[in-house]
């Protein structure tokens, strides 16, 4: 990770051509945490080169499996996994590795993590994922911002209400339920397609899955899981993104190895500003407005509304409509991070708690700017293919969590964009 790194793009190209999306983070890291539970071999394939996948995979190391990796294929034999502690620096490096503690003790009857890596989208507690693994038979003792887990008599099935669906609760009680004494009910689940796309890996394994997607899931345990091969769905995040990069520059781009089905709230938004589309089975033909019209109210819901994660690439793409857009985040209190660097480029964006009033205004303009966040830097990058002039960003390092090499993937679409070392 070298902070000094910038993205330097001379904006004002139309993208052209096409463009593949890789495989989804977050079902990568979950799946990853699931590869550990009862031993055995997992072959993943279109697994994305993301440094929070290493992140993870320097996890399964540290726990004693063998991991081994080419290109997009990663292969985890748990079999020799010994350690039951997760180091501080790697759950501070990534907050989603929470998401090993479902695995870790279905695996073992002691388990000891720190708390999480704190973000930058405001507090994320963890209290769904504790007292959803309590009710499945875990004890957890937290001090100082440690986390001890005993399990004394194997875990056993249980009802849980979330109170809210939150998707890494979701993963965590999966990944302890697949292997409990008896049957687990989760309502108020998560829905997301990374829920499916991790309950579709576990069923490879064997698991006894039903209505993963759906608002109640239910699990049955099973004695023992076996080795399988996956293969990660596509990254519907970095789908959302690419198409706002199209759009925004008013280019002609397929984007391929989708899932529209996975885009289902995007779209529309899309269509409302002004976009041509052309929706394939796995891939959708962008061609991006001469007016980008605003949309009127884009509220981030749990799946299946709009996602948080998609807020701030079309933020981007809405600084230029013709009107007034307005955003509400319900997901995360502090999720508008990226506004006061789209504001440095030209954007007029105002915020009040949830709320966000996009006003378009004719032109963006290249500026020195930082990435705030992963979505957020991605949005800048979005808004810099169309500034005037010439747009360098800075803290590239949360944007690698989450995108293979951004800048390659526009330049192969006729972008003037590359990335300059220290
Ligand atoms: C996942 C995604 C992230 C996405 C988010 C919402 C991964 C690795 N990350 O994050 O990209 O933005 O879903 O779609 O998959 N909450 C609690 N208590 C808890 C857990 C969550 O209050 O125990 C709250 C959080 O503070 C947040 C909301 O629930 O306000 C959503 O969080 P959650 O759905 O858990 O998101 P993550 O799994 O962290």
């Amino acid at each position: 990770m070298d902070h000094m790194e910038r993205i330097v793009i001379e904006g004002g190209r139309r993208l052209n051509g096409e463009t593949a999306v890789h495989g989804a983070k977050n079902s990568a890291l979950p799946i990853l945490a699931g590869s550990l539970l009862a031993g055995g071999e997992t072959v993943l394939y279109n697994c994305p080169r993301l440094s929070d996948v290493d992140a993870a995979i320097e996890i399964l190391q540290v726990l004693g499996c063998k991991v081994t990796r080419e290109g997009t294929t990663v292969t985890i034999n748990s079999d020799t996994m010994t350690q039951n502690e997760i180091p501080e620096e790697l759950m501070h490096e990534m907050r989603s590795s929470i998401v090993f503690l479902g695995a870790m003790v279905s695996r073992l009857s002691k388990v000891r993590l720190s708390f999480p890596g704190g973000c930058e989208l405001g507090p994320r507690p963890i209290d769904l994922h504790i007292s959803s693994l309590q009710k499945l038979g875990v004890r957890v003792d937290e001090q100082h911002g440690i986390l001890d887990c005993s399990v004394e008599k194997g875990l056993h099935g249980a009802k849980i209400m979330l109170s809210f669906p939150s998707v890494g609760a979701t993963e965590n009680i999966l990944l302890a339920a697949v292997m409990a004494d008896g049957v687990t009910e989760i309502r108020n689940a998560a829905q997301e397609p990374e829920i499916v796309d991790l309950a579709g890996y576990l069923t490879a394994r064997g698991a006894k899955i039903k209505d993963a997607g759906k608002s109640t899931v239910y699990v049955e345990g099973v004695k023992t899981l076996h080795s399988a091969a996956y293969t990660v769905m596509p990254d519907r995040i970095v789908a959302a993104t690419y198409l706002s990069a199209a759009a925004i520059t008013g280019g002609k781009v397929w984007v391929t190895d989708l899932n529209p089905a996975d885009l289902e709230s995007v779209l529309p938004v899309f269509e409302q500003a002004g976009c041509r589309m052309k929706i394939m089975r796995d891939c959708i033909f962008m061609e991006g407005p001469g007016m980008i019209h605003p949309v009127r109210n884009i509220r981030t819901l749990p799946y299946p509304g709009f996602p948080t994660d998609a807020q701030a690439p079309v933020m981007a793409l809405l600084t230029l409509s013709s009107g007034t857009s307005v955003f509400v985040e319900t997901i995360f209190e502090n999720r508008y991070k990226h506004v006061v660097e789209l504001c440095r480029m030209g954007a007029d964006i105002k915020t009040e708690g949830q709320v966000a009033v996009v006003r378009g205004v004719k032109k963006l303009y290249g500026a020195n700017v930082q990435a705030t966040d992963l979505r957020g830097g991605a949005a800048l990058v979005v808004a810099g293919l169309a500034a005037e002039g010439t747009s360098r960003i800075g803290q590239l390092y949360h944007i690698d969590r989450g995108y293979e090499s951004i800048e390659q993937a526009f330049a192969a679409l006729g972008a003037d964009i590359r990335r300059e070392g220290t």
